[in-house]
C-alpha cells in the first residue's frame, strides 16, 4: 500500500474530476481532560496529574508540528481559512505551548491573513486567568463548554465546574474576545422546561455572539449507555426546542444550523466549512481529515490513544486509516452536512464539491420536496421547517442505493 500522506499517489488520474479545490481549514485535538464526564463519546482522557502535564504538553505540541510537517506536502501551497483547537480541553494547555503551536503553524502554513482561531475552553479549569493570554497567543475565538448554569444538571452530567466558576468565566471571555461561544444542552437529566428557560436567559444575559445548544444524546460505550439516567420526555424535549428558537430570536441570534446560533456576521466559519463539505486537515490523536484532490476525496483517522499518536507522529506514519471516499457514497456525505444549514447549499456547490452531475441527486431532492421536507429555487435547496424538525428523514432520502 502507498504511503497515506504521499502526494504523488493521492494526485494519480482518477475518473473523478474536480475543477477547483474547497477551502481548507485545519483541526487541532488536544485529548485531555481532568476527568472523562459520563456522556461523552470524544476522543478525550484523564490526565494523570499536573506532574505529567508539563512535560506530556511540551512532547504533544512538538507532536503536533512534527505531524503538521509530513502532512505539508497533501496541502501545497492551499491557503488555511480557520484554525480549531478542540477536543478534550484545550484549556488545560498552559498558554506559552498555545503560543508555541500556533506560532508553529504559522510558521509551517499560509494562513489567510482573518483566519478565525478558535480555543475550546472548560471552566474550571483556571484558564478564567488564561483568557488574555490564549487572545495574546492568537487566539481570535473562544468557545465555552458551560452545558448548564444549575449546579443541580452540572453534577449529574459530571462536569468538574460549578454555576459560580461557569458565569466567572463566561464574563471573562466576553470581556476579552471580540467573538466567543458558549455551548449548552438540554433535555438534560431531571431538567425541567422551566430551568432550561433560566440556562437560556442567563446565557443570553452576556450577549454572547454565538450560543451552540445541543439535544444531550445517550452515545454508546459511554458511563450513561451503561447507567442511563431518567431524561425528559420527548414532549418535553419539543417544547424545550421551541423555547430555544424563540428566545434565541428575540435577542437577535439566527438559528443558521441544527443547534448553532448567531449575530450576523458571528457563524463559525470552520464549522461552517464542514457543514459545506469544505476540506479539513485534522492533526493530533483521532483527528479525522477530508481533502480534495484533482481526481479524488480521501478520509483520513489518525492514531487515537494519545502515546500511540505520539509515537507515531514522531515516526513520521501518524494515519491509522485512510480511505478514498467511493463515488456512490458522495451524494449521502454531501447532504449530511449540507441539510444541516438553514440556508443549504448552493446547488453549483455540490458539482463543485463533489464531482458529480446534479442529476445525482435530482431524485431526492424531488422525493423531498414533494414530502414537504426542503424547497428551492434555480439555484439554492434547504431545508424547510419541517425539514428541519425531520432532519434525518431528509438526510435518508440520499443515501446510497445498496444502504
Ligand atoms: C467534546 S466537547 C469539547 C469541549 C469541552 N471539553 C467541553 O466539554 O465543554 C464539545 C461539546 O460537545 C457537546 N457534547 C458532548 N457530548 C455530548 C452529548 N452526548 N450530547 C450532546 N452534546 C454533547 C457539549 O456541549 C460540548 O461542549
Ligand atoms: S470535558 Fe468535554 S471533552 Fe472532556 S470528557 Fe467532558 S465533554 Fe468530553
Amino acid at each position: 500500500m502507498s504511503h497515506p500522506l504521499d502526494p504523488v499517489h493521492a494526485m494519480r488520474p482518477g475518473l473523478l474530476q474536480l475543477s477547483s479545490l474547497p477551502p481548507l481549514s485545519l483541526y487541532v485535538h488536544l485529548p485531555w481532560c481532568i476527568q472523562k464526564c459520563p456522556y461523552c463519546d470524544f476522543n478525550s482522557h484523564e490526565w494523570r496529574g499536573p506532574g505529567e502535564a508539563s512535560t506530556v504538553q511540551q512532547a504533544y505540541v512538538d507532536a503536533l508540528l512534527t505531524d503538521l510537517q509530513a502532512s505539508l506536502p497533501l496541502i501545497w501551497g492551499r491557503t488555511v481559512h480557520t484554525v480549531f483547537l478542540g477536543g478534550g480541553t484545550p484549556s488545560l494547555f498552559a498558554p506559552e505551548q498555545i503560543d508555541r503551536l500556533i506560532g508553529g503553524i504559522r510558521a509551517l502554513l499560509r494562513l489567510a491573513p482573518d483566519a478565525e482561531i478558535t480555543l475550546e475552553a472548560n471552566p474550571g479549569t483556571f484558564e478564567k486567568d488564561r483568557f488574555r493570554a490564549f487572545h495574546q497567543a492568537g487566539i481570535t475565538r473562544l468557545s465555552i463548554g458551560v452545558q448548564s448554569f444549575h449546579d443541580a444538571h452540572l453534577k449529574a452530567l459530571g462536569r468538574v465546574h460549578d454555576r459560580a466558576q461557569a458565569l466567572a468565566a463566561v464574563a471573562e471571555a466576553a470581556q476579552v474576545f471580540e467573538t466567543f461561544n458558549l455551548d449548552l444542552m438540554y433535555a438534560l437529566p431531571g431538567q425541567t422546561l422551566a430551568q432550561l428557560g433560566e440556562d437560556v436567559a442567563t446565557a443570553l444575559s452576556f450577549a454572547p455572539p454565538h450560543l451552540s445548544i445541543y439535544h444531550l444524546t445517550i452515545e454508546p460505550n459511554t458511563v450513561f449507555a451503561k447507567h442511563p439516567p431518567a431524561l425528559p420526555e420527548d414532549d418535553e424535549a419539543y417544547a424545550m426546542m421551541d423555547l430555544i428558537t424563540e428566545r434565541t430570536a428575540l435577542a437577535g441570534l439566527g438559528r443558521y444550523e441544527v443547534s448553532a446560533y448567531a449575530k450576523p456576521g458571528h457563524a463559525c466559519a470552520h464549522n461552517l466549512n464542514y457543514w459545506q463539505f469544505g476540506d479539513y486537515l485534522g492533526i493530533g490523536a483521532g483527528a479525522h481529515s477530508k481533502l480534495s484532490f484533482a481526481h479524488r476525496i480521501v478520509r483520513q483517522v489518525r492514531y487515537r490513544e494519545p502515546q500511540l499518536y505520539m509515537q507515531h507522529a514522531c515516526a513520521g506514519e501518524p494515519v491509522s486509516q485512510h480511505h478514498e471516499i467511493a463515488h456512490e457514497d458522495l451524494p449521502f456525505e454531501f447532504m449530511l452536512n449540507a441539510l444541516r444549514l438553514k440556508e443549504g447549499f448552493a446547488l453549483s456547490d455540490f458539482t463543485e464539491r463533489t464531482g458529480l452531475a446534479l442529476t445525482r441527486i435530482q431524485q431526492g431532492l424531488q422525493q423531498a420536496e414533494a414530502q414537504g421536507l426542503l424547497a428551492r429555487d434555480w439555484s439554492r435547496a434547504w431545508p424547510t421547517e419541517r425539514g428541519f424538525d425531520f432532519l434525518s428523514d431528509l438526510q435518508a432520502l440520499f443515501l446510497p442505493p445498496s444502504a
